[in-house]
């Protein structure tokens, strides 16, 4: 069995700067990896079939999309191949985390490699695009800009390293109910975002408070009075600092002054039983050893 690590995201920037014909919404977003992570065990096989179990219940096989990005790669690239797929989530789902798509993405990376494909990281991101939205920069990760209605990934200034504490409220919130609910009144001046390709990184990491925006969150809020309650009794815990939701949330993210203040951070919000928290790293685009996943340091992860 060969293991990859499956990297969680957050989004530092999310604007919306339209609705197109086919209902999706047009977005800038930046998107980072963090060292929250899932894991996938596969052993290829010369069958034609894809099989997957998992520590939880993920409910049909047939709509995960782990497996099903399997499927779509044998199908249009290696018919006669197949695999044997073990799933181990740790990413919550329906957090705005991104731990579905990381997981199609990363069976797509590691399709290629164990299937010996030889197929470019640009044809991997057109198929993991027919995936869904934003599973296109999880072929890479690191910090990226995406646009179109998200799979459109460019690379930026490596912003690997940074400590956040993750909160997530033990709610789910759907992605397609936040965007029903802010695409009812799309009247805004978009926000720039500040973050480009040529970008001091150093100066970057330092100014991450000014820069994150999520234009999602306050849509999100109002689907999820649950998720509202958990986010006004964060307002008050001592060294909160700058707080944001990832996505179309749940989950929410606090940008904490240092280390030693981010595992205060996450005892205070443990103490208050307001969900799950994790300390997390942001982490470098996959193979660069800029940073890694918490699971590498775990051997008795599951
Ligand atoms: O592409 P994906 O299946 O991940 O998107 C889930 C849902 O989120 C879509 O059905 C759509 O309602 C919404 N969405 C959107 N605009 C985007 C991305 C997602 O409206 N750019």
């Amino acid at each position: 069995m060969h293991w990859f690590e499956v990297p969680a995201k957050i989004n530092w920037f999310l604007e919306i700067t339209g609705k197109r014909p086919d209902g999706y919404h047009e977005l800038v977003t930046v998107m980072q990896t963090i060292s929250l992570c899932d894991r996938v065990g596969i052993e290829p096989t010369d069958d034609g079939k894809v099989t997957l179990s998992c520590n939880l219940d993920l409910g049909p096989t047939e709509s995960n999309l782990a497996w099903r990005a399997a499927e779509l790669l044998r199908s249009r690239h290696a018919p006669s191949r197949g695999a044997r797929m073990v799933l181990e989530k740790r990413i919550p789902h329906g957090a705005g985390l991104g731990g579905g798509s990381s997981d199609a993405s990363t069976v797509l990376v590691a399709l290629n490699e164990l299937w010996g494909l030889s197929l470019t990281d640009d044809a991997l991101r057109e198929l993991a695009a027919e995936l869904g939205s934003d599973c296109a920069f999880f072929v890479a990760g690191g910090t990226a800009l995406c646009t179109g209605r998200g799979e459109k990934v460019r690379p930026l200034p490596d912003l690997s390293g940074v400590t956040l504490v993750i909160l997530y409220p033990k709610v789910v919130v759907k992605t397609v109910d936040v965007y029903r609910e802010i695409s009812r009144g799309l009247t805004w001046a978009p926000k720039r975002c500040y973050l480009s390709h040529d970008a001091d990184a150093t100066t970057a990491k330092a100014d991450l408070g000014r820069f994150v925006f999520n234009r999602l969150q306050e849509a999100a809020l109002r689907v999820s009075p649950e998720m509202r309650a958990v986010w006004e009794a964060t307002s008050d815990a001592p060294g909160v600092g700058v707080r944001f939701v990832s996505g179309s949330g749940s989950s929410m993210v606090f940008l904490p002054g240092s280390e030693g203040s981010a595992q205060s951070l996450k005892d205070e919000l443990a103490r208050r039983k307001l969900g799950e928290v994790f300390v997390v790293q942001t982490i470098g685009p996959r193979g660069t050893g800029r940073g890694e996943c918490e699971t590498s340091k775990s051997p008795k992860f599951v």
